[in-house]
This record gives C-alpha cells, sequence and structure tokens, in this order.
C-alpha cells in the first residue's frame, strides 16, 4: 500500500513573512488527518522560516528546484546539499521549468541524481503539452521524459523517489485531466517504465501523483483512481481551507 501524498507546490508566490502565516494557519488541519503525507515547497528563501514550524509536525519541507553541481562560480544556483540542510523533498523539472527556463530531459537528470546524491528525494514532473496532446503523443512524451530523466538512476528504495504526472494544459487553467486519462497514462507510460528501470518490487512502491487544477471539488475523483497516490497541487495550495480538504480527500 502506498501511502498518499498531498504535496503543494507554491511556485513564486509568499514572502518569508507570508510563508509563515500560511502554515500556522494549516498546519492544525493537516495535522489531524492521517494516513496521508503532506508536503510543502515554497520559495527558496521562506524555506528556513517554514522549517522552524514544521520541525515536530508530519508536514515535510521541499524545495522546487535545485542545481546539480554541489559547489562554485554558478552565481545564483542553489546547491543539493544547501536544500538538503532544510529539506527533505525536492520538485525537479516541473513543466514551467521546462516551459521558461530551459529545463530538457538531460538537466532533469542531472539535477535528480545530485539530488539523490544529497539524500533528497526528487519529486519528477512529467507531462505533455496540449499540441503534443492532440496530436496523440501523450504516451510517447511521458514515456520518454521518464526514461531520459530517470536514466542511469541508482534507487535502492521506492521511499526514494516521487514521480509527479502533471498535463501541462491542465496546470493552472481549471481545465483538469478525466481522472481516468491521468490513471490511463500512469498506469501506460509511467509505471511501467519504473518497472523497466528499478524493478517490479521498487516500482510498485513509488508515489505517482497527478497534479494540474486540482481543487477540493475534483481530489476525491483522482484519488479514487488506482494508479494516483497523491497530488502535486499548485493554485490550491496556497489557501489553507483548500489545500486542507484536498489533503482530506486523500484520507
Ligand atoms: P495548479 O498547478 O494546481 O495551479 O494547476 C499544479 C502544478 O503546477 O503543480
Amino acid at each position: 500500500m502506498r501511502t498518499p501524498l498531498v504535496a503543494g507546490n507554491w511556485k513564486l508566490n509568499k514572502t518569508a513573512a507570508e510563508a509563515k502565516a500560511l502554515i500556522e494557519e494549516m498546519l492544525p488541519g493537516l495535522e489531524a488527518v492521517t494516513n496521508v503525507d503532506n508536503l510543502v515547497c515554497p520559495s527558496y528563501l521562506a524555506i528556513p522560516a517554514v522549517a522552524e514550524l514544521l520541525k515536530d509536525s508530519k508536514v515535510a519541507l521541499g524545495a522546487q528546484n535545485v542545481y546539480w553541481e554541489e559547489k562554485g562560480a554558478f552565481t545564483a544556483e542553489v546547491a543539493p546539499n544547501m536544500v538538503a540542510e532544510f529539506c527533505e523533498f525536492v520538485i525537479i523539472g516541473h513543466s514551467e521549468r521546462r516551459a521558461y527556463f530551459g529545463e530538457t530531459d538531460e538537466t532533469v537528470n542531472r539535477r535528480t541524481k545530485a539530488a539523490l546524491g544529497a539524500g533528497l528525494i526528487p519529486v519528477v514532473c512529467v507531462g505533455e503539452t496540449l499540441e503534443e496532446n492532440e496530436a496523440g503523443r501523450t504516451d510517447e512524451v511521458v514515456s520518454r521524459q521518464m526514461r531520459e530523466g530517470l536514466a542511469g538512476l541508482e534507487i535502492k528504495s521506492a521511499s526514494q523517489l516521487v514521480v509527479a504526472y502533471e498535463p501541462v494544459w491542465a496546470i493552472g487553467t481549471g481545465k483538469a485531466a478525466y481522472p481516468e486519462d491521468a490513471s490511463r497514462v500512469i498506469g501506460k507510460s509511467i509505471r511501467p517504465v519504473l518497472v523497466e528501470l528499478f524493478g517490479n518490487e521498487i516500482a510498485q512502491g513509488v508515489r505517482v501523483l497527478y497534479g494540474g487544477s486540482v481543487k477540493p471539488e475534483n481530489a476525491r475523483d483522482f484519488f479514487s483512481e488506482e494508479e494516483v497516490d497523491g497530488a502535486l497541487v499548485g493554485g490550491a495550495s496556497l489557501k489553507s481551507a483548500d489545500f486542507i480538504a484536498i489533503t482530506e480527500a486523500a484520507a
């Protein structure tokens, strides 16, 4: 049995002071839900303040990106051990990074390896664009992102990896995928690649999340799909009542 994971990607929102206030507001509601893991991913600068508040809680902390070098002349980048000082998780290869910041399957692979090397749990994001979806290329694109993004990884246990399936056309648009379509893509192009890369036992334990316009109103439909082990939530993770309701729906 895979424990559901409900993760919040706060993107470019919330100062450190605002992030603290949001955590203070949502923490009691999240703590009250059992059998669901939670993760929040604030901006880098809010991470230390949030870490302080989450110290003895069940809510885990993650960053939204990480660089692959350990140190050196790489202005503005953040190294894996710097993230690992505060966080357990890191999101890698989000479609916004792919679309606006030149992220490729190759850089996803480098970041993922470096994150694992520092003891972080990567949340690796994959998903097709609207154009790819309409051209019937979803499975080809998603399985390629999986194979190339995760190539050469040494995963010794399923708890070292999380995958998020996020169709790009569903992110921030209010237009979620149909739960059964998300489940089909995971079952056809994500779980089988995990089996191919890491063997059946590890692959069956890796949590695969759905992301893209998850809301309290549709969360239950996603979580009732056997292949969906939780959600990566953007917009609704910034509203404490919504994030708590989505967490409750996963329980
Ligand atoms: P959204 O974002 O929930 O606002 O659609 C999801 C994501 O980008 O992970």
